[in-house]
């Protein structure tokens, strides 16, 4: 796994754009996996390691990627999860993305100090400015502490730039995949919480996402034009 920045330009063969472009159209939403073909977990680990280098705003990631192997709970889900009743049983890999509530959001919470310490590793000063900044930009800014759904969609709202990283990586490397948001979220929640995965409250569900091999060749992609959805000013 690539983990020192300073090595990446060194070794780092710029893919043409049309062999990214390749890996966008291989990318559909799967709605059915080959059951009996399993991602390799060097694989799986690449695909998680794209979600783990993803930016999030003040670098707080504020996600948790639960990878859910267990038939029975899978099985459980599916209950609650009508935008995947075929993905949940046939999926290699399937994962359950949380978001952190305001109590672990807000400036001054163990989470975001520990972040600011022990991972970014700022120098005091540094971390109470950014602290009085982070802060500002809650209350003033974003005006996310008028409601707890409020700071929590913003965190969740950081968790799809890792999904977006993670389906496009899985496609560069022949690996398909399905976002999923087609479920009760109230009803997910309570199923993960049942099972200790949202730590007493500190998380909520954002998404889920399956991936795996194809059993079917995708539709055609329907998209807008690029001149229907970019204006130059
Ligand atoms: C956030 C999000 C949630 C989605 N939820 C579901 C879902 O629950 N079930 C499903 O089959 N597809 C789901 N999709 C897939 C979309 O329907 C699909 O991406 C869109 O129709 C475009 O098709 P394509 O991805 O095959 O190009 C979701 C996509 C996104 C981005």
């Amino acid at each position: 796994m690539l983990s020192n920045n300073s090595k990446i330009e060194k070794v780092f063969m710029k893919p043409s754009k049309q062999e990214i472009l390749n890996a966008y159209l291989f990318r559909h939403a799967c709605k059915e996996f080959d059951k009996t073909k399993k991602i390799p977990d060097e694989d799986f680990q690449f695909i998680l390691e794209t979600a783990r280098l993803s930016p999030s705003s003040f670098g707080f990631e504020p996600w948790k990627f639960i990878v859910i192997q267990d038939a029975a709970l899978r099985e459980e889900l599916r209950g609650v999860t009508w935008g995947a009743p075929k993905t949940l049983p046939t999926a290699s890999h399937y994962i359950a993305v949380l978001a952190r509530k305001k109590q672990d959001m807000l400036s001054d919470s163990n989470y975001i100090q520990s972040m600011m310490r022990d991972t970014h590793k700022l120098p005091e000063e540094t971390r109470q400015q950014r602290t009085k900044k982070y802060a500002n930009f809650l209350q003033n800014d974003f005006k996310l502490l008028e409601s707890d759904q409020a700071i929590f969609d913003w965190a969740s709202k950081q968790t799809y730039i890792a999904l977006g990283n993670m389906m496009t990586a899985a496609a560069q490397i022949g690996i398909d995949s399905c976002p999923i948001e087609g479920f009760n979220r109230g009803a997910v929640d309570h199923i993960l919480d049942s099972k200790g995965l949202l730590e007493n409250g500190r998380f909520g569900v954002s998404y889920m996402a399956a991936f795996g091999y194809r059993v079917n060749e995708p539709r055609q992609k329907t998209r807008q034009p690029l001149d229907a959805i970019v204006k130059y000013y």
